[in-house]
């Protein structure tokens, strides 16, 4: 297990929204070098960069052409490996986004597998034996090549399947053994373009879908096995590399496949998303005031998944991702100060989506962009500062619109204003980073009642009391301590903690 990890902190950066150095109008990797000291200022100490390899930008480059290419618009490998290096002068690491279930349909794997004629690659991607077979349990592209088959999808239909075999075979004229060579030869390339990385200095993976490997495997045992080979190869030769897994199912990812890290996902009704999104736009999230929220849905998922894989890995908690809105879409100003101070104080790696710092908006109305269709909201430029794009791009014609609102929030304005989000945020970073007890692998108790709000939780020496709601409380307590950090109006006087509406008291216990 990466040391490194312990004290973590990612930074997600959606790098065409970033920073353009070049003025074309979409972000660069020069760009993100010249922020890197920005992003270090905010207390991160590693980057997860969404796909950056030459693609058809049909899913925003989780359509890859060449896996071993940056995508031109982006820069050369020269720059991806000159931002490995800036990024370890400065202490910090960056994860690469792999994405080993599917590629684009065009790249040369698939243009060679889809031809008519047998070949070595025919079995690359998962075709059925002719094109008059297209059972309806699969999603299917049917009669788009000359190859008497039609082809398994994996997302979106220019996203074809990478084959890795299937677990219960139902129609064994086309499904192959997870253990045919072939197969096995799918697992090698994903390896070799790992590798490729590596080499060069990547610091890990976030992996794309990551239990979408083995198809029919119901209980992910086979595609869990195909992970323990990656995790081996990375313990034997590459110790220090990390993978996080889009995966949302702990025990599974971390405890089975051996993933350092999986990610707590928004699927609506599990336990994340009762935090802060549940409902008509979060008018059920326990982090809304109104008190609607199910404190309980979500200690009662994430706990006991805690407590099975945390000799083993992290969960991580994310403000956002490129994927769903941002949370400014559900929640005012005051809570999510209160969601950031919980992101931070709980235990695993959490991560913060690039703007969130800032409360940067969601923007419902944008005309999709690149397969992002309601994401597309989410993936708006960075907001630096007043002026043309929001000191994003000089271009006429940046990769999104910025946001339009004459508030809009931007590293500028927000910096140096005492009521930000951004001052919470790199508050709480800096907590995290100084006390240990806050760190991935420090202890958790929840403290209250099972669902009751308030609610409090201990880490360590640290305990950490929260008020989401509109009313005051008062809460007995059996710790007597120092207050080290608070949001609203909170105190700790005889034994109690009064806690005013939407409050937050982290306490240092004597
Ligand atoms: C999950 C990614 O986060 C998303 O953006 C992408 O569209 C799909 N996987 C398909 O790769």
């Amino acid at each position: 297990m990466p040391k490194w990890l312990q004290d973590a902190v990612f930074y997600e950066i959606y790098p065409q929204s970033f920073y353009d150095s070049n003025g074309d109008g979409i972000g660069d990797i020069q760009g993100i070098i010249q922020k890197l000291d920005y992003v270090k200022e905010l207390g991160c100490n590693a980057i997860w960069l969404n796909p950056v390899y030459d693609s058809p930008f049909m899913d925003a480059g989780y359509d890859v052409r060449d896996y071993k290419k940056v995508a031109p618009r982006y820069g050369t490998n020269e720059d991806l490996v000159q931002l490995f290096s800036e990024a370890h002068g400065r202490g910090m690491k960056i994860l690469l986004d792999l994405i080993p279930g599917h590629t684009s349909d065009t790249h040369p794997w698939f243009q060679q597998a889809k031809q008519a004629m047998p070949n070595e690659l025919s079995n690359r991607y998962i075709f059925t034996k002719t094109v008059w077979d297209a059972p309806p349990e699969y999603r299917m592209m049917c009669g788009i090549c000359e190859r008497n088959g039609n082809y398994m999808v994996n997302y979106f239909s220019s996203q074809p399947a990478l084959n890795y075999g299937f677990d219960k075979i139902t129609h064994p004229e086309w499904q192959l053994p997870c253990d045919h060579p072939d197969c096995l030869q799918t697992a090698e390339a994903i390896k070799d373009v790992m590798r490729f990385w590596l080499d060069k200095g990547a610091d890990g993976f976030r992996v794309d879908m990551a239990d979408s490997l083995v198809k029919n495997d119901d209980a992910k045992y086979a595609t869990a096995k195909i992970w323990r080979g990656v995790r081996d190869m990375l313990d034997r030769d590459y110790p220090e590399a990390a993978m996080v897994a889009e995966w949302c199912f702990p025990e599974r990812a971390i405890n089975n496949a051996g993933f350092h890290m999986d990610f707590y996902l928004d699927h609506y009704g599990n336990g994340y998303s009762r935090l802060f999104r549940y409902g008509n736009w979060g008018d059920e999230a326990v982090f809304n005031k109104n008190g609607r929220g199910d404190l309980q849905a979500f200690t009662d998922e994430y706990l006991p998944a805690y407590n099975r894989t945390k000799q083993n890995g992290y969960i991580s908690f994310m403000t956002n991702n490129h994927d769903m809105p941002r949370v400014t879409a559900y929640l005012d100003k005051q809570a999510i100060k209160l969601v950031n101070a919980f992101i931070f104080t709980m235990p695993g790696v959490p991560f913060l989506y690039y703007g969130d710092e800032i409360g940067m908006r969601y923007q419902a109305d944008l005309v999709s962009k690149e397969g992002g269709y309601s994401r597309t909201g989410s993936r708006t430029p960075m907001q630096w500062c007043d002026g043309k794009n929001l000191g994003f791009s000089t271009s006429d014609t940046p990769y999104l619109p910025v946001d339009q609102s004459e508030d809009a929030p931007t590293v500028e304005n927000q910096k140096d204003d005492p009521d930000s989000i951004y001052k919470v945020v790199t508050d709480m970073i800096a907590l995290r980073r100084k006390h240990e007890d806050l760190h991935g692998n420090g202890e958790l108790e929840f403290m209250s009642e099972p669902g009751k709000i308030p609610f409090a939780f201990r880490r360590g020496a640290l305990v950490m009391y929260f008020n989401p709601l509109s009313t005051d409380f008062e809460i007995d307590t059996r710790y007597d301590g120092d207050v080290i950090y608070k949001i609203g109006n909170a105190e700790i006087a005889d034994g109690k903690i009064k806690m005013q509406p939407q409050s937050f008291l982290m306490i240092h216990t004597n």
